[in-house]
């Protein structure tokens, strides 16, 4: 799942894993941070800022998970967004970010070693979570796609579970990931979460995806696919009522 973007190519190559399951190995993660600086999974900013400006405001409580050693946190700040929590599972991770927005004078944003499947925070505390392909690496070893393994649906719901927890009553998630929606929407889709589910694609050749999964207005209460972009959406309610889902949930 290497598919990122290395901004400095002077820098030393990355550490591809010698399995795909290793990207679940905080072990890896560790001795990749130790040896990199800065690298972007998918894209930098730049190519999906105008997707996040449309809703996430100043006043806006972030938290973003897996943030690596991404300049993700920085950008946001620099736009204004001021309230950001970073998460990430490797020490070496949370420990280099912490300097390096030290040295930047950027004390405010706060970093924590976490696991995003055990979110170490009260419910209701933040208007927007955000990853960039941190729930990619859920499904590194998951097997057929459109039956993914029960191992790993339950990683996966786990972690939704704790961002639906976390989130305001009206905030929102953001995703931006190389999942597809028909791999995707059936984990958003689970009954047990209130949000609506929309998306939009950025990148030129390669699509990456930009989901937005906005708290308390699923489909049922109205309907939620008025973006203010062009939002691609091909879920009807027949959906939520008699279309089989191919992911069989707990
Ligand atoms: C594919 S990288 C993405 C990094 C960054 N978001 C970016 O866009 O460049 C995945 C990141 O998630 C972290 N990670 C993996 N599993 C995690 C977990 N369960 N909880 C929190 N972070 C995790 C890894 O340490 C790594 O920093």
């Amino acid at each position: 799942m290497d598919t990122g973007q290395n901004p400095d190519e002077s820098q030393q190559k990355t550490i591809p894993p010698s399995t795909a399951s290793a990207y679940l190995d905080p072990q890896y993660w560790n001795e990749r941070f130790s040896k990199e600086e800065h690298y972007e999974w998918l894209k930098d900013y730049s190519h999906f800022r105008h997707l996040i400006l449309v809703h996430a405001h100043r006043n806006c409580s972030v938290l973003e998970l897996g943030c690596g050693n991404s300049q993700l946190c920085e950008e946001l700040y620099k736009d204004g967004i001021n309230d950001i929590t970073c998460i990430d599972l490797s020490a070496v991770a949370v420990e280099k970010m912490q300097k390096r927005l030290l040295s930047k004078g950027l004390k405010e944003i706060k970093v924590l070693e976490a696991d995003m499947l055990e979110l170490p925070f009260d419910n209701e505390s933040f208007d927007a979570v955000i990853e960039k392909g941190t729930m990619d690496v859920l499904f590194v070893d998951s097997g057929d796609p459109w039956n993914p393994r029960p191992e790993t649906v339950d990683k996966v719901m786990a972690m939704l579970k704790g961002v639906h927890r976390v989130l305001k009553s009206d905030g929102i998630f953001i995703s931006i990931t190389f999942g597809q929606p028909h791999f995707r929407r059936p984990l958003f889709d689970s009954p047990e979460f209130s949000w609506s589910v929309e998306w939009t694609t950025f990148g030129d050749g390669f699509h990456y995806f930009f989901y937005v999964l906005k708290k308390g207005k699923r489909l049922s209460y109205g309907n939620p696919y008025k973006g203010a972009y062009p939002i691609r959406s091909n879920v009807g309610i027949a959906q939520y009522l008699s279309i089989p889902r191919r992911i069989s949930m707990k």
